[in-house]
């Protein structure tokens, strides 16, 4: 058994068809639906978004992922022994994205399951997976996010559509015997299931209730600003820290602006956070190791640094990791 788990690769993979806000805001017009790249770069600091092919689906960009994060870590698909998806956009009703992505990888019998936290899910499965590498259950695992959003848009609201994006983030965590992830830290508070949410369920062959997404964001700005520095300062107070001692914060990728007030709370300059939400929206559980993989790829971040991982979304559910790359 291993004291603790270290990230030991990273991987990355976003749809070719990319659409800019100027690209979006055209299709849209055609419905009479208006936005501008102005209002949507100064509102959310997003300037494109990929959009995935009618039949890929998240089990397809996870996948790309894992591969990469594989071929960082140094390791074959038949090493690992835990896949866990973090995914509101599942392929199926059932079986799971783990279990259709460990397929394709040409994987058989590790453990393999899904995790839906919406846009904290890839912390919520990064958590689940140090868990069980500390007692011992598993010793290499892949966790991805991966996710087509686009499948939940409804393109005639434009206080929604112009926000998300498709994409998968990975990382192949190991145990170790050097930390790796210093503390983690969960919450979830379910009187805010109407904020944000896509109210709609498949029952005797129909789709029962609304398929797309709804957003109160003002409510969800609200709530999100405060709950991230919440969950950084517990992380941080867990592991012995402060938040001088972080050298980057990889948050959620959902608005710039939530991003820059989270910084702000923590008194961290804008120099110090990871930004990739202008290439690709909010990709939701994908949008954490979207974020992460870019940063460690381009050599922004470094081997043993301090990084925090924060993610806020539908539930409401929030949390944050602190580790040493
Ligand atoms: O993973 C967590 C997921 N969600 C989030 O993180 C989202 C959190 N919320 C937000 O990011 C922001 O609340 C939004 C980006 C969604 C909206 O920004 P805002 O600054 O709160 O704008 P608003 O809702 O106050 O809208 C301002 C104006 C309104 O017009 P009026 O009423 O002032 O005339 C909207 O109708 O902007 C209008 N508007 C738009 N205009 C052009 C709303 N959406 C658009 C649009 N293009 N796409």
């Amino acid at each position: 058994m291993s004291l603790y788990s270290r990230i030991t690769g990273t991987g990355s993979y976003l749809p070719p068809r990319r659409l800019t806000n100027a690209d979006l805001a055209a299709e849209l017009a055609v419905n009479g639906v208006l936005t501008s790249d102005d209002w949507i770069v100064e509102r959310t600091g997003i300037r494109a978004r990929h959009f995935a092919a009618p039949d890929v689906c998240s089990s397809d960009l996870g996948l790309a992922a894992a591969r990469q994060a594989l071929q960082a870590a140094n390791l074959q698909a038949q090493d690992i022994d835990l896949i866990i998806v973090a995914t509101s956009t599942p392929d199926m009703v059932f079986p799971s994205t783990a279990c259709i992505l460990q397929n394709k990888l040409g994987a058989h019998g590790s453990a393999a399951f899904d995790v839906q936290a919406v846009c904290s899910g890839f912390i919520y499965a990064l958590t689940v997976a140090d868990a069980l590498i500390k007692t011992g259950a598993a010793t290499k695992a892949l966790v991805i996010g991966a996710e087509v959003f686009s499948r939940l848009l409804d393109f005639k609201d434009r206080t929604t559509c112009v926000l998300f994006g498709d994409g998968a983030g990975a990382v192949v965590l190991e145990a170790s015997d050097t930390p790796g992830i210093l503390a983690s830290d969960l919450h979830a508070d379910g009187k805010h299931v109407g904020i944000l949410c896509v109210p709609g369920h498949v029952s005797g062959g129909k789709t029962l209730g609304d398929p797309l997404l709804k957003m109160d964001g003002k409510a969800v700005f609200k709530l999100a600003v405060g709950v991230l520095d919440e969950a950084a300062r517990e992380v941080l107070a867990k592991a012995g820290k402060v938040a001088a001692d972080v050298d980057w914060l990889v948050p959620h990728q959902a608005n710039i602006r939530i991003m820059q007030s989270a910084a702000r709370k923590l008194k961290l300059p804008m120099e110090k956070v990871i930004v990739t939400v202008d290439q690709h929206g909010n990709t939701s559980a994908a949008s954490i190791p979207l974020a992460l993989d870019g940063a460690v790829r381009s050599g922004t971040i470094k081997p043993g640094e301090l990084v925090m991982l924060e993610g806020v979304g539908g539930g409401f559910t929030w949390g944050a990791v602190l580790l040493n790359l």
